[in-house]
């Protein structure tokens, strides 16, 4: 059978990175490449308990279809668990979403256009570089360095997008502990986005999942608080935070924006599951999210300071990586010379996986750099899979 499909479809690749991930399916390989919670941290007996009580009490809410915005307990929970993280949002300024991808999706749906500019960081987060890809947008990457997104160079690219008569539809960005680079935005380049976005009058993305695991103190304040929620679109979830097997997140944004959200939803999915969102809402009243909050730094500050351990012992000069003060990613830049490509398949000989940076460029660069997750493999996992990796870099460079 031919069939005859969209444009859309007709810009679906199949993903480079889920091709090799599935090399790291093989026994003994250990895997630094997805970026997936520790199972240990699930807490299977509180869901089984509360999923029980919601159908007991609450059944014909749980069962039955519910509002496209959200189910309102759960937007009053979520809202007072903001709250309790230093963050003011109003019921009226959120939609719930199914996780973060569903937030991409929807806002790629209503501000993207074949050809529309959208900034973003280089590199960034895959899932909206595909989601963005898919829409044919024109990705505009603006490099980072430790101090997170270049503000300098974002003014270059902008000014550029306008000598082309154009205008970017939004600036995405992931200022906390980001996915890959394990950087964090600082204050300065805070505030300096937040000027050049508004002097332009361009929105803001926020996509902050990783926000919450903080090793060390209290992350820096959102952008979202930073601008009282003036021009920027929150996107949030509770799969980095805990779990992600729920699948829920929410948008957070001017209730006039929530509306048109709502409107696209309801296209996609009418609503996201009524039932999880009564089981998470009763989670979070009864502080078992934040508990569960602290049980995952607790378990990943211990996961990261091993990996920078045998980063230190192992890696050959002229190898460098990032130091994050939380979230689950660490990156890492090889010598020019190494591709990090080339050399996977001798890492997987060598029983050990990473994601190749190139993945993460929305215009294809960073053939030397690498992502390490550090939240699913076990200490001794970590320990030994960087000198495994470590062997197959030294190899490459002799
Ligand atoms: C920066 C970022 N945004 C969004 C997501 C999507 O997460 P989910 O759909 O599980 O909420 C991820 C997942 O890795 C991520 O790293």
């Amino acid at each position: 059978m031919s069939y005859e499909m969209s444009k859309l479809a007709g810009r679906l690749v199949s993903s480079e990175i889920r091709e090799l991930l599935k090399m790291t399916r093989k026994p003994g390989v250990i895997s630094f490449g997805g970026g997936l919670p520790d199972p240990a941290l699930f807490p299977v007996d509180d869901i089984i308990q509360i999923t029980e009580q919601v159908l007991r009490e609450k059944g014909y809410l749980a069962l039955q279809y519910g509002p496209t915005i959200g189910e309102p307990e759960f937007i009053e929970a979520l809202v007072q668990h903001q709250a309790d993280f230093g963050e003011v949002v109003a019921p009226e300024q959120v939609c719930v979403t199914s996780s973060s991808q569903q937030g991409i999706d929807l806002l790629t749906l209503l501000f993207l256009d074949e050809n529309s500019p959208v900034v973003l960081e280089k590199p960034s987060y895959l899932g909206s570089i595909q989601a963005f890809r898919r829409a044919g947008a024109d990705m505009r990457g603006v490099p980072m360095d430790d101090d997170g997104l270049r503000t300098d160079l974002l003014e270059e690219v902008l000014d550029q997008i306008e000598k082309e008569g154009k205008r970017a539809r939004f600036i995405y960005v992931i200022p906390d502990f980001q996915n890959p680079a394990g950087v964090s935005m600082s204050m300065e380049r805070r505030g300096h986005l937040l000027r050049i976005a508004e002097a332009r009058n361009i929105p803001i993305v926020e996509d902050s999942p990783y926000r919450e695991l903080t090793f060390a103190g209290e992350p820096l304040p959102s952008l979202w608080t930073l601008a009282k929620g003036r021009g920027i679109i929150g996107m949030k979830t509770f799969s980095k935070m805990l779990f992600p097997g729920m699948r829920m997140g929410w948008l957070q944004g001017e209730p006039e924006l929530i509306t048109k959200i709502a409107m696209v939803k309801q296209s996609v999915d009418l609503c996201t599951p009524s039932f999880t969102q009564l089981i998470l809402a009763e989670f979070i009243r009864r502080g078992r999210m934040r508990k569960g909050i602290e049980a995952s730094r607790e378990c990943y500050r211990p996961k990261l300071e091993a990996m920078l351990e045998a980063l230190k012992t192992h890696m050959p000069e002229g190898v460098t990586w990032s130091t994050p003060g939380g979230g689950m990613f660490l990156w890492v830049r090889l010598p020019e010379q190494v591709d990090a490509k080339a050399i996977f398949p001798q890492a997987i000989e060598n029983k050990v996986a990473y994601v190749i940076g190139k993945a993460f460029h929305c215009d294809g660069s960073g053939h030397n750099s690498l992502r390490l997750n550090y939240s699913f493999p076990s200490v001794e996992q970590i320990r030994e899979g960087i000198r495994r990796l470590a062997t197959v870099i030294k190899q490459a460079l002799t």
